[in-house]
């Protein structure tokens, strides 16, 4: 392989992505006199191609292993309760509870592995209906309503008078801020406040910034970069606890990069978490219906 040449500069990872070395630098450590000795190689079109078979295969196994776990607690209760419970009410009472909290949450699981597919197919296509918002994302504030109020949460919004327009699919929009906001009430309920944010910023390309704060817990740094990954969760029991599928931020990424917007993280252990969206924003003149009043 021929050498690359690597730019001049201070923050040698950078140079070395900038240079088209991606993943597989392997770092060797420190050299004479602080020299960081580096061996890399570029990614191949093959060795992407395995990265993308392999992806594609821990997905299933993760996919299905998600499936399996309450569908054997499910058969496991259809055979007790055919079985040695067959005459106990009592139990019987007891099992149907729990199994259709199994059932509920196979469909919860499907229902986002369907979307998070549905999205990826049209992931090359941007939308291009201006939709507003802040009236979206109050819509979703409202929905969210009564989980705030059983998880006994304040939830702030805070959006400018004028309108915030972009570029969307409502439907979508009205997911990735549902997947916030109840991210935020569920895991950040011990801080009893949310604060959801809508503005507009104006230097460079004026962008559209939704930020999301729960004063809860926060996630320690090791996890951010894996937060977005499909049934990455930092804590799988209590993800499972308040019902999740740990699909949630996947389908959140998928959605602000459909959009072309930036997604952003920000978070300390003990000092809440805050995630923010930005989108380009679009001036609409008044002759364009719009599908998003709300
Ligand atoms: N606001 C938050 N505060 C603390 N942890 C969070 C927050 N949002 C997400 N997380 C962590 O990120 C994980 C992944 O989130 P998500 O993809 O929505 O999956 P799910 O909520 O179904 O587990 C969660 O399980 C949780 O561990
Ligand atoms: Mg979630």
């Amino acid at each position: 392989m021929r050498p690359k040449q690597i730019p001049p500069g201070v923050d040698l990872d950078r140079r070395l992505r900038a240079a088209g070395f991606d993943d597989q630098i392997l770092h060797l450590g420190q050299g004479l006199g602080g020299v960081k000795i580096v061996v890399a190689h570029p990614l191949t079109r093959q060795d992407d191609q395995r990265r993308i078979e392999q992806m594609r295969a821990d997905f299933v196994a993760n996919a299905s292993h998600e499936l399996r776990t309450p569908l054997a607690s499910l058969l496991g209760f259809i055979e007790t309760l055919l079985g040695p419970a067959r005459n106990d009410v009592a139990a019987r009472e007891r099992f149907l509870g729990i199994m259709a909290a199994q059932a509920r949450r196979m469909s919860r699981l499907i229902e986002d592995l369907l979307s998070l597919s549905r999205i990826e197919l049209n992931a090359h296509v941007r939308p291009e209906t201006p939709v507003e918002l802040g009236g979206i994302v109050a819509h979703v504030c409202d929905t969210l309503g009564p989980l705030a109020q059983d998880r006994d949460v304040a939830i702030e919004i805070r959006r400018p008078q004028e309108p915030v327009y972009v570029l969307g699919e409502r439907d979508e929009l009205i997911r990735l801020f549902e997947n916030l906001v109840e991210n935020a009430l569920k895991y950040g309920a011990n801080g009893n406040r949310v604060e959801v944010a809508v503005g507009i910023e104006r230097g460079g390309t004026p962008a559209a910034v939704v930020s999301v704060q729960d004063f809860g817990p926060g996630i320690s740094p090791e996890h951010l970069p894996r937060l977005t990954e499909r049934f990455y969760r930092v804590d799988v029991a209590v993800s499972r606890d308040q019902g999740g599928t740990g699909l949630g931020l996947a389908i959140v990424k998928h959605i602000v990069a459909r959009h072309r917007g930036r997604l952003g993280i920000e978070s300390r252990q003990d000092a809440g978490a805050t995630f923010t969206v930005r989108f380009d924003l679009v001036d609409v003149p008044e002759k364009i219906p719009l599908k998003s009043k709300v």
